[in-house]
């Protein structure tokens, strides 16, 4: 880094100061309900082997939002670059700091009936499992562990609307879809030969190389997944065990660039419905789904070291991080085209999140450090383009059942107005009954003799005539 930027260093390191983080959290706030896609980079702090290459740093927070990029002069032609997305966070920024930026405004929406979907993005090694999954310690927790708790503490805590909370775990691994909380398949086997049986293979009960679907009926599921096992949570503990438990299964390497390195994409979804608490028939519903996605990193061969099995892994997670990327562009082009959602695996399950019914969060993870100028400026491009994508999130409620609603408060509404004329009614009725009574009272009191009534005619004024 060169020392004329020594003012947007000092600009940078004022960035740590609490209020700022909380003045940037309120814009990121204001940008969730203006944009359906945010955009967070977080950099993270210099990892060993950047210290050991004694490698500068190339990034500058230059504002809440901005980030400069300084890259060495020996990576290609690159010059320095400024880029704007919806919130900057610096490698000092606890967990807890971008929780509170990112996920909680989605939770937001998706109490709101929305769909929300969250993913950190980023080279191999630039913290995306640590942002979304972190540490087993309460304070390095991450996204995924934090977003969890919030929604149950929030359901806790109502009383005026119902909730079941569904889960499911997969992972995406060589363009297989596979399920993290299928029973354990050893455990299958030995059951399954207790009673004569194979445990099945594929597509079903195995858990293994499962298929997308779309149910594009009005109310429907959208895209989902057949075989994989949805599963009950009760509360944070049970949504805390099927993360501890699936992350567990998950594959994952060491590489050159990081000793666990993710080799699959994590996707854990969560299907919430809501209705009011004294809806029994649940025509008040709604059905919001939340993705939480860890992706695998980008990687080169020749900096990952990796040879047989994880050069393998590696080319397939470049691929479908590829695809991804056509999709982002095919959204973000001039032109209308069309998008290649079906060319992997990751860009179809996620297809409703990327320009679709959803409201989307990316967090761009980047290394601060110049030795990996390159795919941080790749990153930083990457993010620049998805916040322009534009979705078209609404709320999740079956159309016949959402018209039922509409019905019956029509209804509830009408019974009111008629139990309110019927009141008038009964009131003009006993008014129209004082009057026609009074007069005959009036007669008593006068005493008429009997031999003049038939001629008598009571009047009252304004009233009517009684004729005896
Ligand atoms: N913001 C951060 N603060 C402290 N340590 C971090 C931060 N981000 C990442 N790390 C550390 O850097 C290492 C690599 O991070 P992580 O595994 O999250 O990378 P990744 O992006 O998931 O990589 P891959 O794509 O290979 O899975 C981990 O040891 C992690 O603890
Ligand atoms: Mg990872």
């Amino acid at each position: 880094m060169t020392d004329d930027n020594s003012e947007s260093r000092a600009r940078s390191a004022s960035y740590h100061n609490p209020d700022r983080l909380l003045r940037r959290m309120s814009s990121m706030h204001r940008a969730l309900t203006d944009s359906q896609v945010v955009v967070a980079v977080r950099v993270r702090p210099l990892n060993d082997t950047e210290k050991e290459a004694e490698s500068q740093l190339c990034t500058t927070i230059v504002g809440p939002g901005t980030i400069k990029i300084t890259p060495s002069d020996g990576v290609g032609s690159q010059e320095a670059r400024e880029f704007n997305v919806d919130a900057v966070v610096h490698s000092d920024a606890p967990q807890e700091t971008i929780f509170k930026l990112t996920a909680k405004s989605i939770l937001s929406k998706v109490f709101a009936g929305y769909n929300g979907c969250i993913f950190a993005y980023g080279q191999t090694g630039s913290g995306k499992t640590y942002s979304m999954i972190g540490g087993s310690d309460p304070s390095t927790e991450g996204v995924i562990p934090r977003t969890c708790r919030e929604l149950f503490s929030k359901i806790e805590s109502e009383t005026d609307h119902m909730y079941v909370v569904k889960g499911q775990f997969l992972e995406i691994y060589q363009e297989k879809i596979k399920d993290l909380l299928a029973p354990d398949p050893a455990a299958w086997d030995s059951r399954a030969a207790a009673f004569g049986d194979a445990a099945p293979r594929s597509g079903g009960g195995s858990g293994e190389n499962l298929v997308i679907r779309h149910d594009k009926s009005p109310g429907g599921k959208g895209i989902y997944v057949t075989g994989v096992r949805e599963h009950i949570l009760r509360d944070t503990s049970d949504v805390l065990d099927m993360l501890a438990k699936g992350t567990q299964r998950r594959v994952v390497g060491s590489t050159n660039m990081n000793a666990t390195s993710s080799r699959s994409h994590a996707v854990l979804s969560l299907t919430i419905s809501c209705q009011n608490a004294d809806d029994v028939e649940g025509f008040t519903r709604t059905v919001s789904k939340l993705h939480l996605v860890d992706l695998a990193g980008s990687e080169r061969a020749k900096a990952t070291g990796a040879t047989g099995a994880r050069l393998r892994e590696g080319a397939s997670i470049n691929k479908s991080l590829a695809a991804l990327g056509n999709v982002v562009n095919s959204l973000t082009s001039k032109t209308k085209s069309h998008t290649p959602y079906r060319d992997s695996k990751l860009t179809r399950l996620l297809q409703d999140s990327l320009g679709g019914n959803a409201y989307t969060l990316m967090i761009c993870c980047v290394s601060p450090a110049e030795m990996n100028s390159a795919e941080t400026m790749s990153s930083l491009r990457f993010a620049e383009r998805t916040k322009k994508i534009k979705n078209c999130a609404r709320v999740n409620r079956d159309p016949k059942l959402a018209r039922i609603a509409e019905l019956t408060e029509e209804n509830q509404r009408f019974k009111k107005k008629i139990k309110e004329l019927e009141r008038e009614l009964e009131e003009t009725q006993n008014k129209l009954s004082d009057l026609t009574r009074k007069p005959s009272i009036r007669e008593k009191s006068t005493s008429v003799s009997p031999e003049t009534t038939t001629d008598l005619i009571a009047t009252k004024k304004g009233g009517c005539c009684v004729i005896s």
